[in-house]
């Protein structure tokens, strides 16, 4: 034998050798993730551990979790991967408790999370901790007082579903068009939030945003880069193979929604320099362009840039979802579509209409719209899943063993479909688990029902959206039928939000 071929046959055995080590190492787990002693797992792949599973299930991984959950039989499981942090899932109230508040400070988004999202919230207050985040809480907090809701909101959100009706149903309902509902929606919901965050006028209601793909697509890249290694790569690649050279860069994306942002700063300021209105004094993107941050200077155009785009992921698209998944499920049961119906006739009469101080008084009694919207957030969360980092070792309630640099992360989405948790009936939607026997809407604990988030990062928006969502429903109810298209399946698609993969196809009918 020569010595070329020696050192090759040496070399060979060393692979192999290393190889079946790392399959003894390694037989049903990610390489360098081992399962860990007290905490159940799921088994997947030698050294690949669950990434084959995940990138199959990608658009219906919430699904697939649920899935796992119910197949070990547990509240709390790991997920093991290569090249990626495993994830310690948990569904557990008591440890969702223990994240969200009891042991809160030990829990924050750190840098893992910022860097996958950092195209998407820069250093808004979804990406950051600590007193970065708590200023800009501070400060966003200010315009969510009653006078606000009752005197400016309201009105905002008529304004806009009368557009809607004037711009969109009334005219798919004369020219008997096939609307996607879904994206009204989210017109909808981006035009009203603009009026209130911004004081900006955007009429995507009228005409669509470009920037509204972008975002979408910035959503869904962010929502992989989570789960499967080397997303930026393969990005890359099928950008620019020729099959895909049609499409769009992330990079351009991201100028799309920047330039979007920037565009509705300087919009902005044109409009403080021309004159002053109490209105947008006090909105949202004064009150950051007015306040300083934790170095004592004012915000640049960069820091705006993300509170501009943080808003919106907060108030167009969650609230949006949640229309969609409402009127879902009042097209497939139409028993629960009459009994809202009847609630909306009853409180939403013509002259409370027009007059926003008394429908905004009104809402509050409409006890059965309000369970059916909770029930859709219970089944359908906007924010379906959510995810953390230790920064020191701890031991949550049910014993799970955590340690410093650990990802975590619960799931509204499965909380809301376990049966250890909701019972029996899990699965079904039935708006009367919300409503007691005097009547009365049932408060369930916030880290058994997750969709607003616990503690004190809860949502700052929850009563902003349950008007709007409330308005908008009775209004769409009361004025039209929609009809759902024959052959047009409504399919979850997960990106950082609870997606419709093709959207909801519907057509519309006026009532009489
Ligand atoms: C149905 C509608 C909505 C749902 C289900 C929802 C849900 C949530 C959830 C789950 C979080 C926690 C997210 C995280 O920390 O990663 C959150 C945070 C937040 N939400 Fe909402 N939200 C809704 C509407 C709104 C609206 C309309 C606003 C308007 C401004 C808003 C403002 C915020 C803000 C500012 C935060 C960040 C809180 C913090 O980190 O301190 N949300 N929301």
């Amino acid at each position: 034998m020569s010595i070329d071929a020696g050192f090759i046959s040496i070399a060979a055995a060393v692979v192999v050798c290393f190889s079946a080590f790392l399959f003894y190492k390694y037989p049903d787990s990610g390489f360098l993730d081992p399962p860990r002693k007290s905490i159940p797992y799921k088994k997947g792949l030698p050294l690949l551990g669950n990434l084959v599973e995940t990138v199959i299930n990608i658009d219906r991984y919430y699904e697939y979790v649920c899935d796992i959950y119910e197949e070990l039989d547990t509240f709390t499981f790991r997920f093991t991967q290569p090249l990626i942090p495993s994830l310690t899932n948990t569904v557990d109230p008591k440890n969702v408790e223990h994240i969200l508040k009891t042991n809160f400070e030990n829990y924050e988004k750190g840098p893992y999370f910022n860097k996958l999202m950092y195209d998407l919230v820069g250093n808004g207050i979804f990406g950051t901790d600590g007193e970065v985040w708590r200023v800009q809480r501070k400060v966003a907090s200010r315009i969510f007082h009653v006078k606000n809701f009752r005197d400016k909101f309201t009105r905002v959100f008529l304004d806009q579903i009368n557009i809607a009706a004037m711009h969109v149903f009334d005219k798919a309902a004369e020219e008997n068009q096939v609307i996607d509902f879904h994206d009204i929606m989210l017109r909808f919901t981006m035009d009203s939030f603009a009026q209130i965050g911004f004081s900006v006028q955007l009429n995507s209601l009228i005409s669509r945003a470009e920037f509204a793909d972008s975002f979408d697509a910035l959503q869904m890249h962010a929502f992989r880069r989570f789960l499967i290694p080397f997303t930026d790569t393969i990005e890359r690649i099928k950008h620019y193979t020729h099959y895909w050279a049609e499409r769009k860069s992330i990079q351009q994306h991201v100028s799309t929604v920047n330039s979007f942002a920037y565009g509705i700063i300087q919009e902005r300021r044109k409009k403080d320099l021309l004159h002053h209105d109490e209105d947008s004094d006090s909105d949202l993107l004064h009150r950051f362009m007015t306040c300083k941050n934790v170095d004592g200077n004012y915000l640049s155009d960069t820091d705006l840039r993300d509170t501009v785009l943080n808003f919106i992921i907060a108030g167009r698209d969650t609230t949006a979802l949640a229309l969609s998944w409402t009127f879902y499920n009042l097209l497939m049961h139409p028993e629960i579509e009459e009994k809202v119906l009847q609630e909306v006739q009853h409180y939403i009469t013509d002259d409370i209409e027009s007059d926003p101080v008394r429908l905004y008084e009104t809402v509050q009694k409409m006890t059965y719209t309000h369970a059916v919207f909770y029930e859709v957030l219970r089944l359908y969360p906007s924010v379906p899943g959510e995810q953390k980092e230790a920064l020191n070792d701890d031991v949550w309630p049910d014993g799970t063993q955590i340690r410093k640099g650990d990802q975590i992360s619960w799931q509204p989405f499965v909380q809301g479909r376990i049966t250890g948790i909701w019972g029996a009936d899990a699965k079904e939607f039935k708006p009367q688990r919300w409503i007691s026997d005097e009547g009365s809407l049932i408060r369930v604990s916030p880290y058994q029902w997750t969709a607003f988030n616990a503690g004190p990062r809860v949502c700052l928006g929850q009563n902003l959206a349950t008007l709007e969502a409330i308005i908008a429903i009775s209004f769409m109810l009361k004025r039209y039928k929609f009809k759902r298209v024959e052959g047009h399946q409504v399919i979850i698609l997960n990106l950082i939000t609870l997606s419709m993969k093709d959207g909801m196809k519907i057509t519309v009918e006026k009532r009489q």
